[in-house]
């Protein structure tokens, strides 16, 4: 049986710091996580659920299939275990075979040593079973990755292409701009739910609200993007299910109140047309402000941001002054809650609060810190809580 109609190891990549929600929501798409390790976290299921996995997670970085695995020390064990799989199963005649490799506490750790030998395993067998010398590799891209943790080979085949974190609305960069995914970590790590107001005072080219209004109006992350998988020969083609399963959960009607703000018209231009290319242009209130002028009218609200944190985008001193007054304007506001994502580690002295909890996350490369201060929650009537328990957090 091909790894195409039958059950299959499935494995999502999560950043560090965010592996947790990952896994709540590969519960929520209702699979059975494992455990998560080395950043990734295994499921199981079939080729529709590799789809589901791509389209509908949030916080994962990409999605593979297991191919195969088997224990290697040296070069022939690892070329002998990479070709004992059935790749013609896998790769039609013409792919195009990319190799990565990763390697964690193991006696094979040359990268690109290990990267030549898998891929040379893998054509050998396609050259045999087809009897040709050569491969054409004009075709559909087949991304392998060879990751050797304590001596043991996993063989992964890449069916994200692009990583998810592009959604396909962020196609202008703007400065510093936080990966999708960590932004939509963030929210989720957050008790904002979308029957409360959420302002990003320094919203730059707008992911924090995109990534809001998404999880708002139910609009799945991958809707509007293809995947490497769709063009794997071999495989079932099965988008337009898991497109129309996506479609039919989008809830345009529903009412948030999400604002982004930011100091330079520029960045606002720029978040205006992501806003668009997202489709929630008409959704989410932008609009050029200094974050020193912020007020609601609203009380028990969320602040998501990701302010200014270094050298680059401020001098030290101006900085310590702008996260003076953000702390001013924070505690002018009415039962507010702030989740405030940054690199620079003395953010709580300036701010004026120690954070109710602070948790360890990287942007990018960057490590960063969230700081989080929680206000009192909303009261509500107690039929809202028992149609909606998660109101309550
Ligand atoms: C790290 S960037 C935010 C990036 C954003 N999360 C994104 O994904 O594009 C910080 C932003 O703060 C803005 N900023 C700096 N000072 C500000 C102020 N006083 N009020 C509002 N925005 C400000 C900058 O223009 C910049 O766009």
């Amino acid at each position: 049986m091909s790894i195409f109609d039958g059950k299959l190891n499935i494995e999502v990549s999560s950043a560090s710091g965010i592996e947790a929600v990952t896994k709540r929501e590969i519960t929520s798409l209702g699979y059975t996580p494992g455990g998560a390790e080395y950043g990734r976290i295994l499921f199981e299921g079939d080729w529709t659920d590799v789809l589901r996995a791509n389209m509908f997670l949030r916080t994962a970085g990409r999605v593979r299939v297991l191919i195969g695995t088997f224990d290697a020390t040296d070069f022939d064990t690892l070329f002998d275990g990479t070709e004992s799989v059935d790749w013609q199963d896998i790769i039609p005649l013409d792919g195009k075979i990319l190799v990565t490799a990763k390697s964690v506490k193991s006696k094979l750790f040359a990268l690109s040593s290990i990267q030549s030998i898998v891929k040379k395993a893998i054509v050998t067998k396609l050259c045999r079973v087809h009897n040709v010398n050569k491969l054409s590799e004009s075709g559909a891209e087949y991304s392998i990755e060879a990751s050797i943790i304590n001596d043991t080979v996993r063989l992964t085949l890449d069916t994200s292409g692009a990583g998810l974190h592009k959604r396909g609305y962020r196609t202008w960069l703007g400065e510093a701009p936080i990966r999708e995914t960590l932004a939509s970590a963030i929210i989720q790590l957050s008790v904002w739910n979308p029957d409360r107001p959420l302002i990003d005072p320094f919203c730059g080219s707008g992911t924090i609200p995109i990534e809001a209004a998404l999880i708002g109006l139910n609009i799945a992350p991958g809707i509007q993007r293809e995947f490497s998988c769709e063009h794997f020969s071999n495989a079932p083609d099965l988008r337009g299910i898991v497109q129309e399963e996506a479609e039919q959960l989008v809830n345009r009607d529903r009412e948030i109140r999400i604002s982004g703000f930011d100091i330079n018209p520029e960045a606002i231009k720029l978040a205006l047309r992501h806003a668009e290319k997202a489709g929630v242009r008409d959704k989410i209130h932008l609009q050029v402000a200094d974050m020193r002028n912020l007020s609601s009218r609203f009380s028990h609200g969320v602040i998501v941001t990701n302010p200014p944190y270094g050298e680059r985008l401020m001098k030290e001193d101006e900085l310590r002054e702008l996260y003076r007054d953000f702390g001013k304007v924070f505690n002018s506001l009415d039962e507010w809650c702030a989740y405030v994502i940054t690199s620079y580690m003395a953010f709580e002295k300036y701010f004026g609060k120690k954070a109710t909890k602070t948790r360890k996350l990287y942007n990018s490369e960057l490590e960063c810190n969230l700081y989080q201060y929680l206000g009192k929650p909303p009261k509500m009537r107690f039929d809202e809580v028992y149609k909606n328990p998660r109101l309550l957090r």
